[in-house]
């Protein structure tokens, strides 16, 4: 019998749905869910609270040499704490949406980040959304998904969550940056979820797991 953890991969671009399809995917299945968006702007908010000029990439590449970071699991979520602490509203804020591209574009940030969502498969299956997950971070696993939707209906999603952001612009700096840019890993599912309510587009993605994970 195959005991090695199993994983499922949710990439996409920003408002495609990533978020509430895993988190649902998850809780169904009883696997362990990651945000890995909230692993980058986790970094930001630590490099804005300390003054780091987030554009500076030498100075970002060294506040993750040297921050105290640690990866937890409470109640099925992974949680990546900063000298004990989880900074679970603070990292939503405009100013660390604004930051986050910048500090997810910096090569060691990736390799650090590689490094600890490899590790969170200590907390057994899991169900990671991110941008990179299929195509770098577990290129090896055969449960890929990638989430999309339509421009007006992502910027409108996001606007209903009360945030006004230009997701055009972080889409572009996701998809341009030269290491891990946001692109549809090879061998993944493409899901598009324009007008299908999360139930429907979880419904679906849940099946197509049950059927891939026959015989395994
Ligand atoms: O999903 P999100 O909006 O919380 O992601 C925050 C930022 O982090 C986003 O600008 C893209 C970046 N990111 C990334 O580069 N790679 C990931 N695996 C997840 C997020």
């Amino acid at each position: 019998m195959n005991t090695a953890p199993i994983i499922i991969a949710i990439d996409g671009p920003s408002a495609s749905g990533k978020s509430t399809n895993a988190r649902l995917i998850a809780r169904k299945l009883g696997y362990t869910y990651v945000d890995t968006g909230a692993m980058y702007r986790t970094l930001a908010w630590h490099c804005l609270q300390r003054g780091v000029p987030v554009r500076e990439e030498s100075a970002v590449a060294q506040v993750c040499r040297e921050w105290r970071a640690e990866l937890v699991c409470v109640e099925g979520h992974v949680r990546l704490l900063v000298d004990g602490y989880f900074p679970e509203a603070e990292i939503r804020t405009a100013e660390v949406s604004a930051a986050v591209p910048h500090v997810a574009a910096v090569p060691e940030v990736r390799h650090w980040m590689k490094l600890h969502q490899r590790d969170c498969a200590r907390f057994g299956h899991l169900v990671m959304e991110g941008r990179d997950i299929g195509s770098n971070i577990f290129p090896e696993t055969p449960y890929k998904f990638y989430l999309d939707a339509n421009p007006a209906e992502r910027q409108r999603r996001r606007e209903a969550d009360g945030v006004q952001e230009n997701l055009a612009a972080r889409d572009q700096k996701d998809s341009q940056r030269a290491v891990a840019p946001l692109k549809i890993a090879e061998g993944a599912r493409i899901i598009d979820n324009s007008g299908e309510s999360p139930e429907q587009t979880s419904a679906r993605i849940i099946a197509e797991i049950q059927r891939a994970l026959v015989g395994r």
